[in-house]
């Protein structure tokens, strides 16, 4: 059985180190490569920071798996077992990254029995350290978190992303669902361009909920833990239970606001990050 505080403490701790890396890099020049597409990004800073966490972990806990991004941009399977298994996005923003554009996050998840027992996101320009274990609750820098109490989606900021999907149907798509939430009307939309610091957003109770379709399980993955730690519902965005290898998430506040979201989002379904 896997100490999860042990777990937890490591996790802070390359997390952190990952940050300074990152950190340093800002003010290097920033080579950009392109990977699925002309807008879907990745440098050398997310693939040596991807390494360095792997390495440390791999160190302490030579038997558990990884589902990293750059691992999998490189080939590797994109499975998640039983087994434990830690769930990285080295930069998750990088497009904000490349631009010094001020949010961006380590995210670090850590799954047994395919579910996920820790989660770190550490927003590194911010230094903001968001933990959450399962059942233990939600803290950033050791502060416990607690989602907003609000019920109605008019009284509500909302947060989603456009991804670096641009095919025109799935960008009708997008469009229709953010016309639709826009004029409920809810008092306003943002997008932090990190799936990760969305989701700590909505478990710090500044925003009631986050919705993407076209996100990854790196970028979800510990956020999901720090959101329903801090009081918060997850869910598919057609209502059903959450499934991290969908590409598809609503994370909110509550069940209203969540199901609200359902009701005005038009759903589409990406390839599924374990599809062979
Ligand atoms: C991306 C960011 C972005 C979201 C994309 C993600 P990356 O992650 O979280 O906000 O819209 O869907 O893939 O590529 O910067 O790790």
């Amino acid at each position: 059985m896997a100490n999860l505080q042990s777990i937890m403490d490591h996790a802070v701790a390359v997390a952190r180190k990952a940050g300074e890396v990152v950190r340093e890099a800002l003010s290097d020049d920033r080579k950009v490569m392109m990977k699925s597409s002309a807008v879907d990004l990745v440098t050398q800073t997310d693939q040596k920071v991807e390494q360095l966490i792997i390495q440390s972990v791999k160190e302490k806990f030579p038997s558990h798996r990884f589902i990293g991004e750059e691992s999998v941009a490189a080939g590797e399977a994109c499975v998640l077992t039983d087994d434990p298994t830690w769930i990285i996005d080295p930069i998750d923003g990088t497009t904000n990254f490349v631009h010094a554009f001020p949010f961006v996050a380590i995210s670090i998840g850590f799954a047994m029995n395919k579910q996920v027992e820790v989660g770190v996101v550490y927003s590194c320009l911010e230094d903001k350290m968001f933990t959450a274990r399962r059942g233990k609750g939600a803290f950033c820098n050791g502060e416990p978190l607690a989602v907003s109490d609000q019920t109605d989606i008019q009284q509500s900021i909302i947060s989603t992303e456009f991804g670096a999907n641009r095919d025109p149907e799935a960008v009708d798509k997008i469009f229709c669902s953010l016309r639709n939430i826009l004029s409920l009307p809810v008092h306003g939309v943002r997008g932090a361009g990190t799936a990760a610091i969305n989701m700590c957003l909505v478990a710090s109770g500044c925003v009631e909920g986050y919705y993407e379709i076209g996100v990854h399980v790196w970028d979800i993955a510990a956020g999901s833990l720090v959101v329903s730690e801090a009081g918060g519902v997850l869910m598919d965005v057609d209502g059903g239970e959450l499934d991290l290898m969908s590409r598809r998430i609503i994370a909110a506040n509550n069940r209203s606001i969540a199901e609200r979201l359902v009701k005005e989002i038009t759903p589409f379904r990406p390839p599924r990050d374990d599809s062979p």
